[in-house]
This record gives structure tokens, sequence and C-alpha cells, in this order.
């Protein structure tokens, strides 16, 4: 070690940020590779030692001033850690996916033996509130690993300059022991990719993931996540170990996402089950989770209301719609879904007549 660098350590030490001097000294491991290499892996043995769980250089509930000192290099991962043991809903091709991935990891001896390794890398893609984030979370915890989650978007909204080697600041940190990194929004670097300015910075910083992520530690896991798949780098693409794609639900993974997000009140919405069921198709789970907790909450407000307001909540365009329309919703929902007569009438302003009408006109 030189000099300068041992006083970098003892700075660090002293001012009371031993993430920092681990940080620091990842940094050294790298940068040792070369010209030491016994001296390289005896400093990363130590590394390993002692993972930082409780991290002064994350950012953790910090105020905005706080937030604002610490705009170096590492506060720009977060460490998550979720209480709730909450399981995403996902389709059964994607749940067996994911089970291999813990499967591997428990047969990582016999893999070994074989040449091969356990998925160390993977790549989420799908639409917003589908589950991404909320997978690489209940993954950590059936891994017992922290998770750190980086937001690309924020790492390129950073100095730009500087985004290079914070970047690799982050990679080397959590490489250093046992961890899930989160990278979302990795179509961030690919993304901007258009602005003349920025190429050479970006092209760097693209570099850094290729060689990261064919390394990554067997005992960790790299996950990056995108909406906008086909912004990402084909090249960085591929050297991602495993490929998922998260889907809006189907039918039956709606109505299993509405039981579950009616927790205790589902006995007093079960009338209006396949209502929600049919009116929530297409939506994403949060989005689903999102209209049904704002039912549970009219319901508490103003439960004489209910009835109306519960409408508006789910079908929000219902006073824009036409005198037709609003006929041939009263319709659907008495043939459909077995809503009184009356209670139809009253809700789309159509007399129960031109309702049982339509119904007469249709079976005939
Ligand atoms: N598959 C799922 N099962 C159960 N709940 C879900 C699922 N997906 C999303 N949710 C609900 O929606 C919330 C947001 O989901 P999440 O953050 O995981 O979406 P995302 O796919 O990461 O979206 P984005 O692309 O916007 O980051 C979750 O906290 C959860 O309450
Ligand atoms: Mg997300």
């Amino acid at each position: 070690m030189q000099s300068n660098e041992m006083l970098e350590v003892a700075r660090l030490a002293l001012e009371g940020k031993p993430s920092d001097v681990r940080l620091y000294l990842a940094k050294l491991v790298r940068k040792a590779r070369k010209e030491d290499p016994e001296y390289a892996s005896k400093l990363e043995e130590l590394l390993k030692t002692d993972p930082a769980r409780s991290n002064g250089i994350l950012r953790k509930n910090l105020s905005a001033e706080e937030r604002n000192l610490q705009r170096d290099e590492l506060s720009l991962l977060r460490e998550t850690q979720s209480t709730a043991e909450q399981e995403p809903l996902l389709d059964s091709a994607l749940e067996a996916q994911l089970q291999q991935i813990l499967m591997e990891r428990q047969h990582a001896k016999e893999l070994e033996h074989k040449g091969l390794k356990p998925t160390s890398s993977m790549i989420f893609q799908g639409p917003p509130g589908v589950g991404k984030t909320m997978t690489a979370s209940w993954l950590a915890r059936q891994l017992a690993l922290p998770l750190y989650v980086l937001d690309l978007t924020a790492v390129m909204s950073s100095l730009l300059g500087k985004t290079g080697s914070n970047l690799r600041s982050v990679l080397d940190f959590a490489k250093s022991h046992p961890c899930v990194l989160f990278l979302d929004e990795i179509d961030a670097i690919a993304k901007k990719r258009s602005d003349e300015s920025d190429v050479g910075e970006l092209k760097r910083l693209v570099n850094i993931l290729l060689q990261e992520i064919e390394n990554w530690p067997n005992q960790g896991l790299l996950i990056a996540a995108t909406n906008h798949p086909e912004l990402v780098d084909p090249a960085l693409w591929r050297r991602f170990d495993l490929d998922v794609t998260f889907c809006l639900p189907r039918e039956d993974n709606v109505r299993k996402a509405i039981v579950e997000f009616l927790g205790a009140d589902l006995n007093e919405f079960s009338h209006l089950m396949d209502f929600l069921v049919d009116t929530q198709k297409g939506e994403s789970y949060s989005n689903i989770k999102r209209t049904i907790n704002r039912l549970r909450k009219l319901k508490i407000i103003n439960p004489e209301e209910f009835e109306n307001s519960s409408f508006k909540c789910i079908i929000p365009n219902i006073d824009g719609l036409s005198r037709q329309e609003r006929i041939s919703f009263a319709v659907k929902l008495v043939s459909d879904f077995s809503f009184p007569k009356q209670r139809a009438a009253k809700l789309l302003r159509v007399s129960r007549d031109t309702i049982r009408k339509k119904i007469g006109e249709s079976q005939s």
C-alpha cells in the first residue's frame, strides 16, 4: 500500500466511516490484482469477513440536506430491508424460473462438479407495476442476502463526469460481500446514448457493466430491470445469465390479486367480485392495488354513498358516457354480473324498463 493510500484509509477510519473504508479497500483490491495478486486476494478475503450491514455510505432516511451533502459516490445506493413476507403473484412459467434460481444455489456444489455455475445475473423486463422490484426483494429474502438498489436514472442525473467512478464504486462494494444488487432502469444508460455530448461517458458506463456482469460472484446476484428492453444495448443484454419477462396479470391472477389486496375486507366486496375482475383486466398489479385500496377507504369514509362512489372509482369516466353507452353498461351489469335491475338503473341513470326491453331484445 502506498503512503497516500494508507493516509486515505486512516482518514476514513478515524472519521468513523467503516463502510467507506471497505469501499476504498475494494478499490485497492482491484488496483492490486495485477501488481500484487497475493496481496489483493488477502485484502479481498478480509473484506468478505465482515459484511457491512448497517451502512453509513448508504442512503437511509436522510434529510434533504444530508442527502445533498452525501451526493458523492455511494449515496445513490439504497439498502432496502423489506420486512413484509409478501410473495409476488406470478404466472407459473415465471415462478418456475425463479424457483430454479433458488434450487441452483442449493445444488451449487453438484453444478460445479460438472463445470456449471448457479445463475448470478439476470435482467427483468416488463411494464411498470408488475412486480420486478418486488420480486428482486423477494429473491433477496429467500436467499437471506441484503438487497441494494441502484437507480441508474439517478446515477445518470448525478454529475455525469463522475458517473463512471460512481458506478464502479457501487459494483466493487456489491462484489465485496454476498448480496443482491438491483440495477433499476438500466435503459437509462442506453437511452441517453442519443445525446451526442454524453457518448464517451456512456460508452464507458456500458463497458464497465459489460465487464462486471460476466464475472459477477456466484454467491451474489446481480439483477437489472427495465421497462424499455428495446433501448438496452444488445451486447449488454446477452451477458446476463437469464432474461426474465414480467407480464400484465392474466385473468386468474387478476382475481387472485384482488382477493389478496382486499384482505380482511373480502366478504364485504364479494358481490362485486366478478365485476371487479372484469374491469381490472389489462391493468398492472400496482394499479389494481391502488383501485382496491381506494374502494376499501371509500367504504370506511362514507358507507352510505359507497354504492355510487365505488362505481366512480372503478369506472372513472362513468359520468362522460353517452346515453347509449349507459344503457349497454346497465344491461351488462344485469346480465353478466347479476346486478338487480333497480340498482343498475339507478347507478346509470336509465329506467328499469329500458334495461328490461334491451335484455328482451338481445334474448329474442
Ligand atoms: N406480481 C405482483 N404480485 C403482487 N403484488 C404486486 C405484483 N406486482 C406489483 N405488485 C404491487 O405493486 C407494487 C409495485 O410493484 P413493483 O415496484 O414491483 O413494480 P415494477 O415492476 O418494479 O414497476 P416499475 O417498472 O415501475 O419499477 C408492489 O409493491 C405491490 O404492492
Ligand atoms: Mg421497479
